[in-house]
């Protein structure tokens, strides 16, 4: 079922125990180190033929050639011929946002938008790889611990594989939408008292036995098919790299894959240089953003934050299992990392949804952060920078309504005063009160 010549490593440089892709494992049994799936030989493929054959399968009718993350397969750990557990995930757009770009003050921005994804974020391009990988091991019930969008995409993709699948989330802590999808494909929901790091911790421990298979993050298959989401972003820039590639940060699977994927990039000669990768927290819910500041580089230590906060409910984690993955893209490309105010991310979210095309609250730290870094002169005007969006607009419209509604408050700033709020007009004096306001948005 395997493509031979990949394993599991532990990422510890003391440790680096290897273990066969068969193990259902999610950190180092020897050390507890987190696990990467890597090459044992790096791959010597001809570069041309190997750009050619992925752009090729773009016009294919093969399933896995239709999805954007197995047209990318010679990278992943399978044999060619796995059955593979896909919703034709991937080949998301690459927008160029004008708006948001003056908005940050630099030249031009490009959004990656994984909110289009087939269950609305990011999570599918690595759920259809941990699933793919739960049929091959013969798992007998899926699970993970989720603010919302793990748990509606694992419940879509355990769906398609007709897999029993159970998802922890915190009570009242995760958007109707989110919850709505869950429900609806199937999958069965407990709800936990207490916030995602009790689910996860609860989850991890539940997990040991083997009675389950875990796809958080944690699970390195789950990191491999999210890898590809950098192959897919060169290759819509022509084999070029930006300068800077920015995206949120929670449990931090996203950051360490988009590390992971350009290294791969780079260590096959597919690129020539790496981004600068910068991840934005939230400033209630913003463990690695403190460890990145004070950590003593001799002997980093992190620290778990018991009580995170923020209403960009889909990164309120305060507990991020694959911190040290994320700091080695972070360190390696040297990156930042930096938070974000309540009022800086729901304004950078109006911006981006007045270049028409929206994304959920914990996508918009990027374009705060992006504002943030330029006006720290860590981002230069013309620089090329692209912004990872990992939610559909759709997955919190509640806070929406509330930004435009002026209605949106947070625990630590209070209300939201909301610089670009589009509140609905009350039309009731009839045709001709509506002809008036009709005519005074017309462009002048
Ligand atoms: N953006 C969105 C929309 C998310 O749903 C998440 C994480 C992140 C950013 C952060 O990504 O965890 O890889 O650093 N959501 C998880 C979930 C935790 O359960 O849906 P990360």
């Amino acid at each position: 079922m395997f493509a031979p010549h990949f394993v599991q490593r532990c990422i510890e440089s003391k440790c680096g125990h290897t273990f066969e892709l068969e193990r259902p494992i999610y950190t180092c049994s020897v050390c507890n180190g987190l696990l990467d799936i890597t090459w044992t030989d790096t791959p010597k493929q001809d570069l041309n033929v190997l750009r050619s054959i992925w752009w090729s399968r773009k016009t294919s009718m093969d399933l896995r050639d239709q999805s954007g993350v197995w047209r990318f397969r010679e990278v992943l750990p399978f044999d060619q011929n796995v059955d593979v557990v896909s919703l034709q995930e991937g080949n998301t757009p690459l927008y160029d946002a004008p708006k948001s770009a003056s908005y940050c003050e630099i030249d031009a921005l490009r959004l990656k938008h994984q909110g289009t994804n087939p269950t609305g974020s990011f999570k599918d391009t690595g759920m259809t790889v941990a699933v793919t990988q739960a049929c091959v091991l013969g798992a007998r019930l899926v699970a993970c611990a989720s603010t919302g969008n793990t748990a509606a995409s694992l419940a879509a993709y355990a769906a398609r594989a007709d897999l029993p699948c159970a998802i922890l989330v915190p009570t009242g802590q995760v958007s109707h939408a989110k919850l709505a999808q869950a429900l609806d494909y199937g999958a069965r929901v407990l709800e936990i008292e207490g916030n995602f790091d009790s689910c996860m911790r609860l989850i991890r421990e539940l997990s040991e036995d083997g009675s389950l298979y875990l796809v958080n993050s944690i699970n390195p298959f789950r990191i491999e098919g999210q890898k590809t989401v950098a192959f897919e972003l060169v290759e819509q820039m022509q084999w070029e790299v930006p300068d800077h590639l920015v995206m949120p940060g929670g449990n931090l699977g996203n950051s360490s894959a988009f590390g992971k994927g350009f290294r791969e990039l780079f260590a096959l000669g597919l690129i020539q240089k790496m981004p600068r990768i910068s991840v934005v927290q939230a400033v209630g819910a913003s463990p690695f953003a403190k460890f990145f500041l004070s950590h003593d580089p001799t002997d980093p230590q992190f620290t778990d934050e018991p009580h995170p906060t923020t209403l960009a409910s889909a990164i309120k984690i305060g507990a991020p299992v694959s911190w040290k993955k994320a700091w080695r893209a972070v360190e390696e490309t040297r990156g930042a990392v930096l938070t974000v105010t309540e009022q800086e991310i729901a304004d950078a979210k109006a911006v981006i949804g007045r270049d028409g095309i929206g994304c959920e609250p914990a996508s918009a730290t990027t374009v705060a952060g992006i504002r943030k870094l330029r006006a720290q002169q860590f981002i230069k005007p013309n620089e090329q920078v692209v912004a990872v969006l990992t939610g559909n607009v759709l997955k919190d419209t509640d806070y929406v309504i509330g930004y435009h509604n002026k209605s949106l408050s947070s625990d630590t700033e209070g209300f939201i005063s909301g610089s670009f709020t589009n509140t609905p007009i009350q039309v009731t004096g009839g045709r001709d009160e509506l002809r008036a306001v009709l005519s005074s948005l017309s462009k002048k």
